[in-house]
């Protein structure tokens, strides 16, 4: 593999005594693609959370470009080059499709303070600027004519596709996704999978995938990862992952 972006060791997570993550060992490279699959209650998301430091592991420990991430704030984890979507749709709601990804940019921003409260040249060049990257990204979506539109008024897949948006204003290495697809129509779902290949493919991004929709994961990941009652069941390649009795008893089979 080459450089790895995220890695994840021996990560564990007890709630009230019952352990809902245990020994999880992960390991992405450059614009790789990894599928994240398991059934209802499996650990999935409370992965994501120790990911990006919503949960706080109780084992093991998470590196970010080789460096150890521990003790680290969601919004650490963000500067430090990790962004995500939730399982439900979180924008904001009633701000413009535009002003939701410019919040983002916001993030990585140079100018300081006083220069925002005395809305000084610095600011305003800065301002025009994040205007500027925040209708280009929009445009690599095909949803630059969408920009002054309310969130919220928005199709259901298109909210999906500009949390997506909102998440790579952060300038992350790696994303990850939970279940994007949950919901979305056949072309929506399609229009996601178009929305995939460019992050890798343009932004050399490494995405990490929660998906039920099998058919989708199945054809663009190249690696996947089984987890059932917090314990890794089985790594493989899609097809490997197929043909796996365990996964098949504890999942596909279901
Ligand atoms: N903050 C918490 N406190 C107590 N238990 C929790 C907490 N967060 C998650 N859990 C438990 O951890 C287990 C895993 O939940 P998680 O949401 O990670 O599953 P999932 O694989 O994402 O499932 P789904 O496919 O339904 O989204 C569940 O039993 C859940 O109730
Ligand atoms: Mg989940």
């Amino acid at each position: 593999m080459n450089q790895s972006v995220l890695k994840a060791e021996k990560l564990g997570i007890t709630f009230g005594g019952l352990k809902a993550v245990e020994n999880f060992e992960l390991e992405i490279g450059e614009s790789e693609l990894v599928g994240l699959i398991g059934p209802n209650g499996a650990g999935k998301t409370t992965i994501f959370n120790m990911l990006t430091g919503v949960y706080q592991p109780t084992e093991g420990a998470v590196y970010l470009g080789g460096r150890l991430m521990a003790g680290k704030k969601p919004h650490q984890m963000a500067k430090a080059g990790i962004a995500r979507t939730f399982q439900n749709i979180r924008l904001f709601k009633k701000m413009t499709v535009l002003e939701n990804v410019k919040v983002a940019f916001n993030l990585n921003m140079k100018y300081n303070g006083l220069q925002t409260v005395l809305r000084l040249p610095g600011y305003w060049k800065e301002e025009a600027e994040i205007d500027r990257k925040g209708r280009e990204l929009l445009k690599v979506f095909h949803m630059e004519h969408l920009a002054d539109n309310i969130a919220e008024n928005l199709p259901y897949g298109q909210q999906r596709k500009l949390e997506i948006a909102r998440a790579l204003a952060t300038n992350p290495k790696v994303l990850l996704l939970d279940e994007p697809a949950a919901g979305m129509n056949p072309t929506e779902t399609a229009e996601l999978m178009e929305v995939i290949a460019i992050i890798r493919k343009d932004f050399h991004i490494s995405i990490l995938l929660i998906e039920h929709d099998m058919s989708l994961v199945m054809s663009i990941c190249e690696r996947l990862v089984v987890i059932d009652y917090g314990q890794i069941i089985a790594k493989g390649t899609p097809k490997e992952i197929a043909s796996d009795p365990k996964v098949i008893g504890a999942y596909l089979g279901k």
